[in-house]
Parts: C-alpha cells; sequence; structure tokens
C-alpha cells in the first residue's frame, strides 16, 4: 500500500505538525451586555456564566478577557428607558456611550467594537423606526447611521451594524467620513438570517419583538445565493469586515461568501449556540471543554477569519494549554 493517511496520524507531535487549521487568541472578539444602573453584575439566566455588568463594574469583566489572552470586545447597550424610535441608541450619555468612554479610558489596551441597531432601544423591541407594523427602512438607516457616529464620538474602534436595514452600510460609511472618523472600519452584519438561536440574547438584552418577528428584515434560512448577494451589496458600500450570523448551523454560508470574496470575514457564534452547550454540559450529556474546542476550530475550517463568541476567553485559555491551536 502506497498511500495509508493514518501514518500522519500517528502520535500528537506529527499531527499538530500536518494540522490544516491553525487559530489564535488574537481573532477572539467577546460580547459583554452592559446595563443602566450601579453595582450590578447579574447572571442571564439562559446564559449562565454571562452576566449583564453596570459601567462601574464592566471592569471586572474586563480584566477577566485581558487576563485570558482576548483582545477585543463587542459591547451591547441596555438602556433604563425605551421609546418609539429608539433614541438611547445615539444619545450621547448614552448607556453604551458612557461604556466607551470608561473603558477606553481605564483599559486602553483593549479593541472597542460596538454592535450598531436599535432592537435594546426600542419600546417595540424591533431593529427600527416604525410606520404601521412594518420596519421603515430609510427612517431606519439615518437613525443607525446616527448612532454609529455617536459611538464613534464616544471612542469606538469599530462599528458593527446588526440592523439588516438595505444601505445602512453605505450610510454608515458617509457619516462616519463627514464627521472625521475615516479610519473607523465597519463590520457589517451581512448574511444575519432571522434565527431561533438569538433566543438567549433577547432575554439578556429584553430585546423580543413586542409583536411579529424580524424575518421582514432579518434572512430567510432557507436561503444562501441571498446571503452572497447581501455581502456583496455591504462590500460596495464600503464594508472592511463581512460578517455570517449564527455561526453553527450556517458555516456552508461562511464557506461560500469567504470563498467569493476573500475578504476578512467574522462568523458571530451566537446565544443560543452558547445556551445548548451550557445545558447539555451541565445535564452530563457532552464534554463541555471538547465541545467549545471542536465547534471554534470548525469554524475557522470553515473560513472564519475572526470569531465573535461568549466562548472567547474559554477558547483563549484552551488555545494556551495547547488543546487546540
Ligand atoms: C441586535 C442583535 C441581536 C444579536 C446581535 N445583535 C439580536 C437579534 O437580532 O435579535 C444576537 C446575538 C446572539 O444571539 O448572541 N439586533
Amino acid at each position: 500500500m502506497l498511500y495509508r493517511p493514518r501514518r500522519l496520524r500517528n502520535g500528537e507531535t506529527l499531527r499538530s505538525m500536518v494540522r490544516e487549521t491553525r487559530i489564535s487568541a488574537d481573532s477572539l472578539i467577546y460580547p459583554m451586555f452592559v446595563i443602566e444602573g450601579d453595582n450590578i453584575k447579574e447572571e442571564i439566566e439562559t446564559m449562565p456564566g454571562q452576566y449583564r455588568y453596570s459601567i462601574d463594574r464592566m471592569g471586572e469583566c474586563l480584566e477577566e478577557v485581558i487576563d485570558a489572552g482576548v483582545k477585543s470586545v463587542m459591547l451591547f447597550g441596555i438602556p433604563a428607558h425605551k421609546d418609539e424610535i429608539g433614541s438611547g441608541a445615539w444619545d450621547s450619555d448614552g448607556i453604551i456611550q458612557r461604556a466607551l468612554r470608561y473603558a477606553k479610558t481605564k483599559y486602553p489596551e483593549l479593541y472597542y467594537i460596538t454592535d450598531v441597531c436599535l432592537c435594546e432601544y426600542t419600546s417595540h423591541g424591533h431593529c427600527g423606526a416604525l410606520c404601521g407594523d412594518y420596519v421603515d427602512n430609510d427612517k431606519t438607516v439615518e437613525l443607525i447611521a446616527k448612532t454609529a457616529v455617536s459611538h464613534a464620538k464616544a471612542g469606538a474602534d469599530m462599528v458593527a451594524p446588526s440592523d439588516m436595514m438595505d444601505g445602512r452600510v453605505g450610510a454608515i460609511r458617509e457619516a462616519l467620513d463627514e464627521n472625521g472618523f475615516v479610519n473607523t472600519p465597519i463590520m457589517a452584519y451581512s448574511a444575519k438570517y432571522a434565527s431561533a438561536f438569538y433566543g438567549p440574547f433577547r432575554d439578556a438584552a429584553g430585546s423580543a419583538p413586542a409583536f411579529g418577528d424580524r424575518k421582514s428584515y432579518q434572512m430567510d434560512f432557507h436561503n444562501i445565493n441571498e446571503a452572497v448577494a447581501e455581502a456583496g451589496l455591504d462590500i460596495a458600500e464600503g464594508a472592511d469586515i463581512i460578517m455570517v450570523k449564527p455561526g453553527m448551523a450556517y458555516l456552508d454560508v461562511l464557506y461560500k461568501i469567504k470563498e467569493k470574496f476573500q475578504m476578512p470575514t467574522a462568523l458571530y457564534s451566537v446565544s443560543g449556540e452558547y445556551a445548548m452547550i451550557k445545558a447539555a454540559a451541565k445535564l452530563g450529556y457532552i464534554d463541555e471543554e471538547k465541545m467549545i474546542c471542536e465547534t471554534a476550530v470548525c469554524m475557522y475550517r470553515a473560513g472564519a477569519d475572526i470569531l465573535i463568541t461568549y466562548f472567547a476567553k474559554e477558547i483563549a485559555q484552551y488555545i494556551q494549554k495547547g488543546l487546540i491551536g
């Protein structure tokens, strides 16, 4: 027998020598929730191990991130008050803006990305301004661009629009440039599907829609060509990084988009993926550490350059321990 594929699987040294996928903590982003109030660190029931922090305690989380060797966080804000148009999102004294000013001063070594969306700020929980029951695209795009600029003014290093309105990347680029933020990159949630995997996040952020669903703006999970089209539009409008979301069940979409555009491509492994692993591990049905390692590596293998995950700290530690890498 000339070819024996098993020859190269014999022993850890050889296996790690011929490994095709290498991962590094440099490409991990940790999503975290900041809430209005004082002295708050409350666990999110549906995401054990994840917390909502008030600004005065967010340092506890940022220090853990830094200690783990993760270099970037993505901030989500939970305001005290919501209204019809989500005006808390672009308030210069809003939760994200204040959190950014605090964190950038206290922990300047971290790289701060903000999620740009209105759903945490609207009383109805939809990602934009309503016209009847319909989310008004063009009006929302204006508000989203305004929000992105206010994040940049407060110190955001990068903005990540997750609203899925048409034309928002172009509008954000123009607004950032006009305000002197030509070097603030945009990471576009390009192929963001209407997904049940976001369930735990909506508990965490109190952002479940009060009526209907998000299917008129987020994508239908039956589709993949449409994801390619969405990514193409975002790139044409000036996206620096494109993103696929959710992760685990959408790796075909990631693979296709990476193959086609060869752009820096991020994958967001979302709250439901985290919750499933946590819940099954708690029941003793799976090995949590092995499951985190395997799923993370598979995401990179499928084409992710960047991974946004609630397991970022654990993954960084597993890389350091040599469990993966
Ligand atoms: C805001 C937003 C959501 C997520 C990221 N940004 C929720 C949604 O679209 O309903 C989901 C993240 C997760 O589930 O971890 N639009």
